[in-house]
C-alpha cells in the first residue's frame, strides 16, 4: 500500500518535471510550467479560442510561471481515455460532456437529463450558482483527484441521420451514436431508436460506412466534424442541453502555489463566460456551412412526443436527496426563465 503510494509521487513528480522542460521548450521562461489541455474538437470552437485566452490571462496573472497548452482534434485521446489521466495527473486540464462525468458520480446524471432545461438561460442561472453547483463539482476530488472547475453551455442536441425525424416512429430501427453513459443509451433507445455508444472521434467512419443511421449532437459538431456530409437530415429534437465541464487534475492544482492558483481559479468565470458566448455565434455559422452542404434542418418534429416517451427515465433517475436538490433547483430557474 505504502510502496504503491510513493511510487504514486515519484511517478507525478517526473511528471512535473516533463511538463516544466516542455515549457521551457515554448521559449518561455525556463520556470515556465505548460499545463495541458486535452480538448476533442477544432481549433474554431470557442471553447478552444477560451482556454487558449486563458493561458495568455494565466501567463501574465503568474508573471509567466504557468501557461497552457490546447491540445485539440481529440490528439491526446477520447474523452473517456484523456479524464483517467487528468485523474492520474498525467494531463492537466480537459473539457469533457456531461455524461462521462457519470462514471465518476452518477449524480451529474441530473444535468444530463433529456428535457432538463427550458432555456439556455435557465441552465446558466444553475450554473452560476455556487450554492448549488460546489458540492457537485467537488464530488470526485478526493477519490478521483479530478477537480471539475466549471460547467459550460455546450448547445442543444438534436437528432441527424440520413432520413428526416418528425416522431419516434421514424426512429424505428435507426442505429444512433449516444455519448458513453447509460443515462444517453436509455434515453436514446426510449426515444425510438437503437443506441450506439462511442468516442466522438469514432463517430464520423462509423456513419460512413453504415455501422451508424445517424447521431445526436449540436449543429457545430454535425458541421466541424463533416457529420453533415453522410446523414443529411438534421431534426430539431431537442432532447438535450447537457453541459461540458472544465476539469482540472486535483494533483496539478495542488501543486501550484496558492497565488497562482487563485489566479487561475478567478480566471474561470470570464472563461466559461467567452466560450458560452461564442457558441451561440458559432452555432449559426455552423447551420449555414451544413445548410451550403445540402444538409436540411427539420423543425417540424413532435417533441411533445419524445418527452413524453422519456419521462420514465428522468423518474427513475431522481432517486435521493442530492439529485432531487439538483433537480429543484433546475425546476426554479426554469420557472424564473421559461423557455420563448
Ligand atoms: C459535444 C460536447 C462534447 C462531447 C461531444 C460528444 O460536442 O461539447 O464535450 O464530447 O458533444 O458528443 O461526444
Amino acid at each position: 500500500m505504502h510502496i504503491k503510494r510513493i511510487s504514486a509521487v515519484l511517478i507525478t513528480g517526473a511528471a512535473v518535471v516533463a511538463l516544466s522542460a516542455c515549457g521551457s521548450g515554448d521559449g518561455g521562461d525556463a520556470g515556465t510550467t505548460t499545463l495541458r489541455l486535452a480538448f476533442n474538437q477544432t481549433e474554431q470552437h470557442p471553447q478552444y479560442i477560451a482556454a487558449q485566452k486563458l493561458g495568455e490571462k494565466l501567463e501574465e496573472a503568474t508573471d509567466g510561471r504557468y501557461t497552457i497548452e490546447v491540445y485539440a482534434n481529440e490528439t491526446l485521446g477520447s474523452q473517456s481515455d484523456v479524464v483517467n489521466n487528468v485523474s492520474d495527473g498525467s494531463v492537466d486540464m480537459m473539457y469533457i460532456g456531461g455524461p462521462v462525468m457519470e462514471s465518476f458520480n452518477e449524480d451529474f446524471i441530473v444535468f444530463n437529463l433529456p428535457y432538463m432545461f427550458d432555456s439556455i438561460e435557465a441552465q446558466h442561472a444553475v450554473f452560476s450558482n455556487e450554492e448549488v453547483m460546489g458540492d457537485l463539482l467537488s464530488s470526485i476530488e478526493e477519490d478521483k483527484k479530478i477537480t471539475a472547475l466549471g460547467a459550460l453551455y455546450a448547445g442543444v442536441r438534436n437528432v441527424y441521420a440520413t432520413k428526416p425525424v418528425e416522431s419516434p416512429d421514424d426512429m424505428d430501427g435507426l442505429k444512433i451514436r449516444v455519448q458513453e453513459s447509460d443515462s444517453q443509451v436509455e434515453m436514446l433507445n426510449l426515444m425510438g431508436g437503437v443506441a450506439s455508444p462511442m468516442g466522438q472521434g469514432e463517430v464520423y467512419t462509423a456513419l460512413q460506412s453504415g455501422v451508424l443511421d445517424g447521431a445526436e449532437n449540436n449543429e457545430t459538431v454535425y458541421n466541424a466534424l463533416k457529420h453533415d456530409e453522410v446523414a443529411q437530415y438534421y431534426s430539431y429534437t431537442k432532447h438535450l442541453m447537457i453541459p461540458d465541464y472544465l476539469l482540472m487534475s486535483t494533483q496539478s492544482l495542488d501543486a501550484m502555489p496558492e497565488e497562482d492558483r487563485q489566479a487561475l481559479i478567478d480566471l474561470i468565470p470570464e472563461t466559461i463566460e467567452e466560450a458560452n458566448a461564442g457558441f451561440l455565434e458559432f452555432e449559426d455559422e455552423s447551420i449555414a456551412k451544413s445548410e451550403e452542404t445540402g444538409a436540411e434542418f427539420i423543425t417540424d418534429v413532435d417533441t411533445a412526443a419524445f418527452k413524453e416517451r422519456v419521462q420514465p427515465l428522468v423518474e427513475e433517475s431522481i432517486n435521493n436527496p442530492v439529485r432531487e436538490a439538483l433537480y429543484d433547483a433546475v425546476q426554479d430557474a426554469n420557472a424564473e426563465f421559461p423557455a420563448e
